[in-house]
């Protein structure tokens, strides 16, 4: 029985949610072990339509264990509002439980974030507004306050006397905002650690067990490799690493004990707020693209930044995650097109690049050169075997292939769990 990883190859929203729920109906044990609530997965299935921001998209199969990782960082308020909302829809969450060890974004978090990227003016990042990166900044600058803190009143009134202490200083001296009130945020988060005592565990044994027992694990990324703080378009990324490798720290999980890792790629590229896109389309292609696929965020219903397939981008996240297998999404949107491009490398001043650069300055200068494949122009969304599509579409999934360097396994026409070709078998 194996552990598979679900990542996100691109900018983030590649359609995880879908991919994840659709192989959660196999697995024991599902975990999430990035990011927070920054992440919106949507999951369209017998019990209606989510955006999941923190609860694995894994939690609408009934046999599977669910875990939020210590590597996600948790806002209780969205955390609470997501278990009541799924309670609302018949789904059991009794198979749900958080690390202790989970970081705690607190109400400083959502605050920082905001001030921080006004006084970026221009270079604004576009975050999420969702506290993720004061939250993450905290944890390494070891001010953090885990959820399992939150058990314990006593010493969490220390700690979080001490933490908010320092966190006024900074709003009021260096931001000018009004401090946050010790007793509000106290007795506000104690609450917190009452209603969600039941599900804190040791999530990582609880990962431990079912490895001992060969049971199926399902990893489940949030974001998109060029997110990546180390590899992705820095300082344009996000806060905690949406590699494969993050499992291992977010989760858990030994890095010998990952058998097969399968990257998110849409169809083309999107990306939501800053930084740069060498294949962004702002012109008619791209409108057509955006509103072919209502490309607007799940979680902050942003217009999503829309392109050609980024191969450049996209072979660079299949090495950087180990890929075994592509579940390609989103191919149906491009239905209309007559003829459809794919960017193959990367020109700035006179010199090819076939990875990205690592300087911003010289990724902003990158104008994509292009393979031009001809479209299918016939819905593809009633394809369920791979001999179903059209043959330009067929050429298209293969031109995708040998651009990113890994085979496709999995061929996404539509959201729901029934518009999925699958073209290899997935242990
Ligand atoms: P995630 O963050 O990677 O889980 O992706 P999002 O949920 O943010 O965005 C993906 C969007 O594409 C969602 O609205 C999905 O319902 C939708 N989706 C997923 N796969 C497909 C597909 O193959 N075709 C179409 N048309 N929509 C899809
Ligand atoms: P899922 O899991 C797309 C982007 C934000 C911003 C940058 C930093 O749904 O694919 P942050 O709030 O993380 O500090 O913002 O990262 N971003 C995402 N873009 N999908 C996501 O998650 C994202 N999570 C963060 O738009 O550019
Ligand atoms: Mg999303």
């Amino acid at each position: 029985m194996p552990v598979v990883g679900v990542i996100g190859g691109q900018w983030g929203d590649e359609g995880k949610g879908k991919i994840v729920d659709l192989l959660a109906e196999r697995a024991d044990v599902v975990a999430r072990f990035s990011g927070g609530n920054n992440a919106g997965h949507t999951v369209i299935n017998q019990f209606g339509k989510f955006a999941l921001h923190l609860i694995p998209s894994g939690i609408f199969s009934p046999r599977a264990v669910c875990l939020i990782g210590n590597g996600v960082v948790i806002d209780p308020t969205a955390l609470l509002q997501e278990i009541a909302d799924l309670k609302a829809h018949g789904v059991d969450m009794g198979r749900l439980f958080i690390s202790n060890r989970a970081h705690l974004i607190m109400p400083y978090h959502i605050l920082l974030d905001r001030l921080e990227e006004a006084s970026r003016g221009s270079g604004a990042i576009g975050t999420t507004g969702r506290g993720i990166g004061p939250a993450f900044t905290d944890k390494t600058a070891r001010l953090g306050i885990r959820m399992g803190d939150l058990l314990d009143k006593e010493a969490f009134r220390e700690r979080l006397r001490f933490v908010l202490d320092h966190k006024n200083k900074v709003l009021t001296r260096v931001f000018g905002a009004e401090p946050l009130p010790f007793d509000q945020v106290y007795s506000q988060f104690v609450e917190y650690g009452q209603t969600l005592a039941g599900f804190v565990r040791e999530t990582e044994m609880v990962i431990a067990e079912a490895l001992d027992k060969k049971r199926w694990v399902l990893l489940e990324g949030a974001q998109g490799a060029m997110l990546d703080p180390d590899f992705g378009t820095y300082p344009y990324v996000t806060s905690s690493s949406p590699l494969m490798g993050q499992a291992c720290l977010g989760a858990g999980v030994p890095p010998t004990k990952i058998d097969r890792v399968l990257g998110v790629y849409k169809a083309y590229t999107t990306r939501v707020g800053g930084g740069p896109m060498p294949t962004e389309l702002t012109n008619e292609i791209g409108d057509c693209i955006r509103e072919n696929g209502h490309e607007y965020g799940a979680t902050t219903g942003r217009p999503r930044r829309c392109g050609w397939f980024d191969g450049v981008a996209a072979s660079y996240s299949a090495r950087l995650n180990g890929l075994t297998g592509i579940a390609l999404t989103r191919l149906d949107i491009l239905d209309t097109f007559e003829s459809i491009s794919v960017c193959i490398a990367y020109r700035a001043n006179g010199a090819t690049y076939h990875r990205p650069p690592s300087s911003l300055a010289l990724l902003a200068r990158c104008e994509p050169v292009y393979e031009e494949v001809p479209g299918w122009r016939q819905p593809t969304g009633q394809a369920r075997d791979f001999k179903d599509l059209p043959k330009a579409a067929q050429e298209y999934v293969r031109t995708l292939e040998r651009v990113v360097g890994c085979p496709v396994d999995i061929i996404s026409v539509g959201a729901e769990r029934e518009r999925t070709i699958f073209v290899s078998e997935l242990p």
